[in-house]
């Protein structure tokens, strides 16, 4: 196969490159790259073929077959981030009418939280309605952006999308050397906690959740791998639990054990 991209300056990327990498982040992440990546892949790609002073795709194909560290930083450049707090708005009101519903503790799910604006915008919104003792567990495959929300510390920009009475009451702005930057209150961050979880791997869990966010990371995977997911989500949710998806996501009319109440919100029922 001849080369897919070769700029004068660049590195050799050919379509036999591709396709293993394509094959490589499916086995590892689940994540189906359409043929249309491929400048995504070359650009992020070749950011770590300079550092790690290689010389071409086809070096570092073979770099990642078996070096572990590495497939993890492949994993973090090739994964999509993009996030915001209080994104969908209406999955945040939603939860506020839960919990005035169910005066015991919520268990809650973030199964794809990239840089935490999902799971701390759970614990902002419900720490704002007085409540302290729900739990929320916050997981991504991606090391990179646990770390980012493992520190708690955003750019003030981002508040923009903060509900202001919500952002006064949790948030708090960085002063001198912190100048610029804003993190969620102790009493939000106290009700989080982040761990690295493949959702395609293992799910270590003891209990099961009252509701499960898992939005805007299955458009990324198969028909096949997505089914596979919902009837996980199933068994690892309370009866009556709910199931909220992204935007563009959705689940079958036809999906066994779910009504739709929505908006991309499902509930769980007995079949
Ligand atoms: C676009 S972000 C969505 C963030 C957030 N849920 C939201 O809707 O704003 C998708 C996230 O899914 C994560 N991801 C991709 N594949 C994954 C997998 N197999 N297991 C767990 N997380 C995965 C990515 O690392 C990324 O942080």
């Amino acid at each position: 196969m001849g080369s897919l991209l070769n700029p004068p300056d660049g590195f050799v990327f050919t379509g036999q490159d591709f396709a293993y990498i394509k094959d490589r982040i499916f086995a590892l992440a689940g994540i189906r790259l359409s043929d249309q990546k491929d400048k995504m892949v070359y650009s992020r790609l070749s950011r770590r073929i300079r550092e790690l002073g290689l010389g071409d795709f086809a070096q570092y194909c073979l770099r990642l077959e078996h070096d572990r560290d590495e497939q993890i930083q492949f994993i973090n450049a090739l994964t999509t981030n993009k996030t915001q707090f209080f994104r969908e708005g209406h999955h945040f009101d939603f939860l506020a009418a839960i919990a005035e519903d169910h005066p015991a503790p919520l268990r809650i799910w973030s199964s794809a939280c990239s840089t935490g604006e999902e799971p701390y915008s759970i614990a902002a919104q419900l720490v704002s309605l007085g409540r302290r003792e729900d739990r929320i567990l916050a997981t991504d495959l991606n090391t990179q952006v646990l770390a980012t929300a493992q520190s708690g510390l955003y750019d003030v920009n981002e508040a923009a999308s903060i509900p202001p009475g919500i952002l006064a009451d949790t948030f708090l702005k960085g002063r001198g050397d912190q100048a610029g930057w804003m993190r969620p209150c102790r009493q939000v961050r106290d009700r989080v906690t982040f761990r690295q979880l493949n959702l395609i791997g293992p799910w270590p869990f003891r209990h099961k959740f009252n509701l499960i966010f898992c939005r805007n990371v299955m458009i990324y995977f198969d028909r096949p791998t997505q089914a596979t997911l919902i009837e996980r989500f199933y068994q690892q949710l309370e009866d009556g639990g709910f199931l909220l998806l992204g935007h563009a996501e959705g689940l079958d009319k036809h999906q066994q054990g779910f009504v739709s109440l929505g908006k991309t919100i499902y509930q769980k029922v007995a079949v």
